[in-house]
């Protein structure tokens, strides 16, 4: 355990630049492991979630290697050619990691074991162990189906046309990689858009990919398999989960005034922009551009009088992972703000409604949980009283930043129980965060 007390800070300056998206560079390791031939990538997020997948991936033929510039170069070893590891596949904390690569596996004739962390060791994968059994693969899971768990996967592999039941990126995802080395079409459709990186960087490889909407809005997307990957360059924007703690940050600190440069801002990521927004947060868009195929912009965000809204379920899949930060705005914010539709929330690297409750109430916020989100009533721009015991963050380094934030904007400051988990997806967030606050302590 690595304990620390955000202490209350002076005004948040200058210019930040926040790490490469976790999703994209996911995929752009997996996808450039199949690809034949030399793949390059920049902007890469070096956490520990990302390193989890490069590992897997080495483990399974492809050579990954960093540069000393920074960059990283891929060799794959083409579809349908992975081979199979020698040892258990070490997924860490990190469910993209997971579900997207029992998708690879899925379709490859070798198999492979695939342990977890204690949190994600409790998460389920009965998900995407349904539509992968249907496609011919076969499982040996853990209780409720988690892990550890064996998966031998299945040669020729069966297409199959699968209807998403819940709105997830990761089984979308698993069932598209498992197409790319079956016969014929694989369609899955869903109902409400998630996030669509998979798709775009498919195309990007050179896949047939199609994506069809119909009336009601649900997309079907269709691979076609036996496919060949050509070899990318790849420049990974800056991921918006990232910036979003410091959005927040800039946002409930008075006197804030912060440049989040090179933030992604694909619409199918965006919803906490747009959310903060309405609740009147002055978060202004600069130089929009794009990088990797994606829209890009920098952020200058500054202290905002926030006010509770009532946030529209339709907008959760664009921000699901936003909630924990959204939440710390919201205490702040003047009334209330009711969040719903949250279910997904609680599958996550831990339970982020129940513990989100009781961080925040631990702070000293006003918070009603309910089934599907929570209730919070804000204090109206007046610091949160902090905390007297640690928050505990249940391996998720998303609490623990939100806390983080929260401690900047308090009075007594808040401790959280352990920093650790922050290096899944964000290594740097407390040296950034110190060298925002160098003004000192708020008088
Ligand atoms: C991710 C999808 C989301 C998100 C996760 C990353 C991805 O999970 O929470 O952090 O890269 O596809 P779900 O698809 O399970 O909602």
């Amino acid at each position: 355990m690595r304990p620390r007390r955000f202490m209350p800070t002076g005004a948040l300056k200058g210019r930040i630049r926040v790490p490469g998206d976790k999703s994209i560079s996911h995929r752009s390791i997996m996808l450039g492991a199949l690809a034949v031939g030399e793949t390059h990538v920049t902007g890469l997020l070096e956490g520990e979630d990302v390193l989890a997948t490069a590992a897997a991936m080495r483990a399974m033929g492809a050579s990954v290697e960093r540069l000393d510039t920074g960059e990283w170069v891929i060799n794959g070893v083409g579809v349908g050619a992975l081979l199979q590891p020698e040892a258990p596949l070490d997924m860490g904390n990190s469910g993209t990691s997971t579900r997207l690569l029992m998708g690879l596996v899925a379709s490859h004739p070798i198999t492979a074991t695939f342990t977890g962390d204690a949190s994600l060791s409790k998460r389920p994968m009965g998900r995407v162990i349904d539509p992968l059994t249907t496609m011919g693969a076969s499982f040996e899971a853990s209780e409720g189906g988690r892990l550890p768990l064996i998966l031998k996967g299945a040669s020729p592999a069966v297409p199959i046309t699968y209807r998403l039941p819940v709105a997830s990126a990761q089984v979308k995802s698993a069932i598209l990689l498992a197409g790319l080395n079956t016969p014929g079409i694989t369609t899955v459709i869903e109902p409400v858009p998630t996030r669509d990186h998979s798709e775009r960087m498919l195309r990007g490889f050179g896949a047939e990919l199609t994506v069809e909407t119909d009336a009601e809005g649900a997309r079907a997307i269709s691979i076609r398999g036996e496919a060949e990957l050509k070899p990318q360059v790849i420049e990974v924007p800056g991921d918006p989960s990232s910036a979003a703690f410091f959005i927040v940050a800039a946002l409930i600190v008075p006197g804030s005034e912060v440049m989040i440069e090179n933030v992604g801002l694909n619409p199918t990521r965006a919803g906490i922009v747009e959310v903060l927004r309405l609740m009147g947060g002055s978060i202004e868009e600069v130089n929009p551009r794009e990088v990797g195929g994606e829209p890009v912009a920098d952020l200058l965000v500054r202290h905002s009088a926030l006010k509770g809204i009532e946030v529209d379920p339709d907008i959760v899949p664009s921000m699901v992972d936003e909630f924990p930060a959204l939440f710390v705005a919201a205490a702040m914010a003047q009334g209330v703000t009711v969040t719903s539709g949250l279910d997904e929330l609680r599958v996550k690297e831990s339970d982020r409604i129940a513990v989100m409750a009781a961080a925040l109430t631990a702070a000293g916020a006003r918070i009603e949980e309910r089934e599907d989100g929570l209730v919070i009533t804000g204090t109206a721009g007046a610091p949160l009283p902090g905390t007297q015991q640690a928050i505990a963050t249940h391996l998720d380094h998303r609490i623990a930043m939100s806390m983080a934030i929260a401690g900047l904007a308090s009075q007594a400051g808040v401790e959280v129980d352990d920093t650790r988990p922050i290096a899944t997806s964000f290594p740097l967030f407390e040296t950034m965060l110190d060298g925002l606050g160098q003004e000192g302590p708020a008088a």
